[in-house]
């Protein structure tokens, strides 16, 4: 092992920092490339299925939120994608492998939003979800990583408290709205579980990544976090989780739970899932259609030159 190597190593056992300059290996640099890129695809995409609800939203204050929601994770999607460039990446090519299918985005974007309570649902259940998987990413070991992690957390648990909000109020309503919150945590509850990754036994990347200190947990342990801490605000809301195992386990001081369809999450991972196709095919336009803000932008900046 040579002094740079040693140096990293020293560093990770610290629980200390590797920066932009410092050495690293090629697999390090690797991985944090993809698991960033993948974040921040996630979040641009993640616009998408409660976008569709800005202009149905039933109030102003409502609409208002749910803007300010979306336009966080614009932004959460910029911070990531700064993080990744200083690896030495180029965000115009980390978009085009989105775009061609070449890099991934959470599953759970891929699932349809029918109805109104599908946005308090991906606010309490998926950034409830993010929450508890980025909270420990604020401790990564690559420094750019973790300082975009602490502000995107703090926004975080502004969409989640609007979501659970929305919902409680719903609850508090007719029937049928009641009915409408129980269908959408109904179809949100397993995609919800399925974003924390496969089992740690069938985790690749698992394994080298906590001994990297990118990972700060494994995914079965922040899956069992998020069950742990969604279940009692689920019995405050009076919904119920559609898990027939789901119940306490006072020796094991958590909840035991079923097992996501692990062939559903392998089919929606590789392009197979109810949306995909239409989340690409509007990242594209979207793509197509901004050039003109982009050759704008190149302009000005020549012209500052
Ligand atoms: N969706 C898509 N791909 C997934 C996935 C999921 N739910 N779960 C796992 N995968 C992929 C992994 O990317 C990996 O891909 P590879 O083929 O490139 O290796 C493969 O399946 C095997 O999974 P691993 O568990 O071995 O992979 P990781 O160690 O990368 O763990 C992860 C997966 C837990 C998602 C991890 O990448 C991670 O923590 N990423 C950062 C957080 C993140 O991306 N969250 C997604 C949602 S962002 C969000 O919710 C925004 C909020 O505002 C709503």
């Amino acid at each position: 092992m040579d002094e740079s190597e040693r140096q990293f190593e020293d560093t990770i056992a610290r629980h200390d920092r590797i920066e932009p300059r410092d050495w690293m290996p090629d697999g390090y640099r690797r991985t944090l490339v993809r698991q960033i890129a993948q974040h921040a695809h996630s979040e641009v995409i993640g616009m998408q299925p409660e976008g569709a609800w800005i202009t149905r939203a039933p109030s102003l204050r409502r609409r208002q939120v749910l803007l300010a929601k979306v336009q966080d994770e614009a932004g959460h999607g910029l911070y990531l994608y700064s993080a990744a460039e200083t690896l030495g990446v180029d965000r115009d090519d980390l978009e085009q492998q989105l775009m061609s299918g070449a890099q991934k985005y959470s599953s759970i974007f891929n699932y349809p939003t029918p109805s109104y309570a599908d946005v308090g649902t991906i606010g309490w259940l998926v950034d409830g979800a993010a929450i508890c998987n980025q909270v420990p990413l604020c401790r990564t070991s690559y420094g750019p990583y973790g300082r975009a992690m602490v502000r995107i957390c703090k926004e975080e648990s502004f969409h989640q408290r609007q979501g659970f909000e929305l919902l409680m109020t719903m609850m508090g309503g007719t029937d049928e709205q009641r009915a409408m919150v129980q269908e959408s945590v109904d179809r949100f509850w397993w995609p919800a579980l399925m974003m924390f990754g496969p089992p740690d036994a069938d985790s690749p990347n698992t394994a080298r990544s906590m001994a990297w200190g990118i990972k700060r947990h494994t995914n079965d342990e922040l899956r069992q976090r998020f069950v742990d801490m969604t279940v009692p605000q689920a019995d405050a809301l009076g919904v119920t989780l559609p898990d027939p195992e789901l119940r306490w386990n006072e020796e094991r001081g958590h909840h035991d739970f079923g097992q996501p369809d692990w062939d559903e999450l392998k089919r929606v991972v590789s392009g197979d899932g109810p949306c995909n196709a239409e989340r690409l095919e509007h990242r594209r336009r979207a793509h197509d259609e901004g050039e003109w803000v982009r050759a704008a932008a190149r302009a000005a900046g020549e012209a500052s030159r």
